[in-house]
């Protein structure tokens, strides 16, 4: 039987245990120059401590028009690197495998840099007209992702992680919503995952075959079958490692059995896990914040890791306790406050708690 403590290769490297920090924006931790803060640094040296076998840091954009905002970090510069080499090294002295997660908001842009862009011209939710990207602009945008993977790679880190869920730009090109395209990037399910599948080409290429890739893929958009056939293109590619979260379309409610101690989201994981099994790693997420459900995910073999956000979030040796290293811990208030930023203006209560 897998155990949460057993360690896991994954792209070729060691990863230490079961357990992976999810990417989590901090938006009042960088300033408009995108680079790493002093913020970032002991928040990752924290969690670095706090027992994760693999932390992907968090969203950062490829370009300065896809940003959140202003106060949002970046890889699309080479002054950005430096600040990372702490993190990095923070992760390598606790033995963490680290990571980063690359992204573009796409349609979601914040009108603040300019024009909304994607692969269709489509509304955007702020009722704006998105420009539909052409051919030589999708290679554009690709070769941003591939420049910032090997800034990332410059940096030390040990991979990176394809920010492919949550409805920006990578996932905007698997959804039938957003891709209107009838070129070689819209229509079949081979087509639109060709916009992810490339980046990663070329990334293997630029960054070697001991760099790992993952991406964070949503397993159901539209569908879990569809979801699947994009991913086994991004495997195709070179993607070492499938991070299962969520798009932005409605979830077939019967993929998961309610009696089961993980729900929906987490479910697709599950599903990916079945799939794939002994060929490509899978990583299960959402509302893991309890010791208990997390074993029991890795110790009837549902998935080889589990990714967690809040409770690493509300306390950073959560891991610990998960591993059998700590007795007690802060559980995650499930208050949504981390999810509204700034940070500073809506502090964690968990956070709070741990402090008094
Ligand atoms: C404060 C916060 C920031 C987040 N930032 C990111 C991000 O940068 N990239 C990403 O893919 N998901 C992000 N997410 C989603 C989480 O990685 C995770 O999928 C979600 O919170 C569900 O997991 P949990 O129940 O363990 O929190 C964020 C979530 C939170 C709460």
């Amino acid at each position: 039987m897998t155990k949460v403590n057993d360690p896991i290769i994954i792209g070729g490297k060691r990863v230490k245990n079961r357990i992976t920090m999810a990417p989590t924006v901090k938006f009042d931790f960088a300033g408009d120059d995108g680079k790493v803060t002093e913020k970032h640094i002991k928040h990752y040296r924290e969690r670095a401590e706090g027992g994760c076998g693999l932390i992907c840091v968090e969203a950062t954009a490829v370009t300065p028009e896809g940003r959140f905002g202003k106060n949002h970090m970046g890889l699309w510069d080479d002054d950005q690197i430096e600040g990372h080499k702490t993190i990095i090294k923070d992760c390598h002295d606790n033995d963490v495998v680290v990571i980063i997660q690359l992204n573009h908001t796409g349609i979601t842009g914040n009108p603040e840099f300019g024009e909304a862009v994607g692969p269709s011209a489509v509304e955007t939710r702020d009722g704006r007209m998105a420009h539909d990207l052409t051919i030589d602009e999708i290679h554009n945008m690709q070769d941003a992702f591939v420049a910032a993977a090997i800034r990332a790679k410059k940096a030390g880190y040990d991979g990176i992680q394809l920010h492919g869920c949550h409805g920006y730009l990578i996932n905007q090109f698997i959804m039938k919503k957003t891709n209107l395209r009838t070129d070689e990037y819209g229509g079949s399910a081979v087509n639109r995952a060709r916009f992810g599948a490339e980046i990663i080409s070329k990334i293997r290429q630029e960054c070697g075959d001991d760099f790992l890739i993952s991406v964070r893929t949503a397993g159901a958009d539209p569908e879990l079958k569809d979801a699947i056939e994009v991913a086994e293109e991004y495997v195709k590619a070179g993607c070492d490692y499938l991070q299962v979260s969520h798009g932005v379309g409605e979830i077939d409610q019967t993929l998961v059995n309610g009696s089961e101690p993980y729900n929906l989201i987490c479910s697709l994981g599950v599903h990916f896990h079945e799939h794939f099994k002994s060929r490509v790693p899978v990583s299960c997420v959402n509302s893991l914040l309890d010791p208990d459900n997390i074993k029991y995910l890795i110790e009837n073999d549902l998935t080889d890791t589990v990714d967690l956000a809040r409770a690493v979030l509300a306390d950073p040796d959560f891991p610990k306790a998960v591993l059998g290293e700590k007795d007690s811990y802060v559980r995650c208030f499930e208050c949504a406050r981390c999810q509204y930023g700034p940070f500073t203006a809506h502090k964690c209560p968990a956070e709070m708690k741990r402090m008094s």
